[in-house]
């Protein structure tokens, strides 16, 4: 599919229709992260499914909701639910939801998602503010002809995670009851765990935790020049790393006792942005 601004303009001028107003910071939530929704206020609530060109989400522990409101007085788009390769679409579809968001007049976006740990310091509960990531496998989003509204075709990613985000989020942290650390991600497409040797590999590469999402979301943000944050929610510690198999259920549970906690630090995020 070779995309144009207008293919994107098309889903943004139906949600700017719906009388949710111009967000300021869009938030993606990850994996059974869904609780922050209810923090948002007066939300205009819509579904991935109505909207003209968009994607579904197929996943069960993503709500599949766009919602506009407010969060500590700011105008905010979250989306509740994402969508990831391992369902199904290309690297380039994954471009879609950011490149909405940024024609909706969204300056800032904040990316979370559940994380296994690699790094051994970390615990489940902990948090993990990207400094950077790690893609070795998969297409670039950006890959086919570039649309130049949005960007250049080359482009730096050498600082797409906001420094001054970056340095808020940790500072927020000390009056918060999370532990916070700054890290690498590396993705994995899924939707398998990854094996212990591709752990062992990933720490020797310096990674610090695994997922499989967020990566796409961030480079179509840096190509379009956005202020970006993401965060991980360690849900787990990676394959291998304990002698023991990896579920689902266990990332689920781990994610939805954070959930509460990692909702306040959220909001006090967003009010500092
Ligand atoms: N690997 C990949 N994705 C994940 C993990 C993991 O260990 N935990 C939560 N999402």
């Amino acid at each position: 599919m070779a995309y144009t601004c207008e293919y994107f303009q098309k889903s943004a001028d139906f949600l700017r229709d719906k009388g949710g107003g111009i967000p300021e910071t869009a938030v993606v939530l990850g994996s059974c992260l869904g609780p922050f929704a209810q923090a948002v206020e007066d939300p205009v609530e819509v579904d991935y499914a109505e909207i003209p060109h968009f994607l579904l989400s197929t996943v069960a522990s993503h709500a599949g909701k766009l919602l506009f409101g407010t969060v500590a007085g700011k105008r905010v788009a979250c989306m509740s639910g994402r969508f990831h390769s391992y369902e199904g679409y290309t690297f380039e579809e994954l471009v879609i939801p950011i490149r909405v968001l940024k024609l909706l007049g969204v300056k800032t976006v904040v990316l979370t998602n559940a994380a296994g740990a690699v790094n051994r310091d970390y615990r489940p509960g902990d948090v993990m503010v990207l400094k950077d990531h790690i893609k070795l496998n998969g297409d670039s989003p950006l890959r086919g002809p570039n649309v130049e509204e949005f960007g250049p075709r080359f482009f730096d990613v050498s600082q797409m995670y906001t420094r001054p985000l970056r340095r808020l989020a940790l500072d927020l942290a000390r009056d918060s009851s999370l532990r916070v650390h700054e890290g690498t991600y590396m993705f994995f497409p899924g939707p398998q765990f990854e094996t212990p040797a591709e752990i062992r590999v990933a720490r020797a590469l310096g990674a610090d935790a695994v997922g499989m999402s967020t990566v796409t979301e961030a480079l179509t943000a840096a190509h379009c020049g956005m202020p970006l944050l993401a965060l991980s929610v360690i849900t787990n510690m990676a394959a291998g790393v304990l002698d023991r198999p990896l579920s689902a259920g266990e990332v689920d549970e781990a994610a939805e006792r954070i959930a509460g906690p990692f909702s306040e630090y959220m909001k006090k995020l967003i009010a500092a942005i």
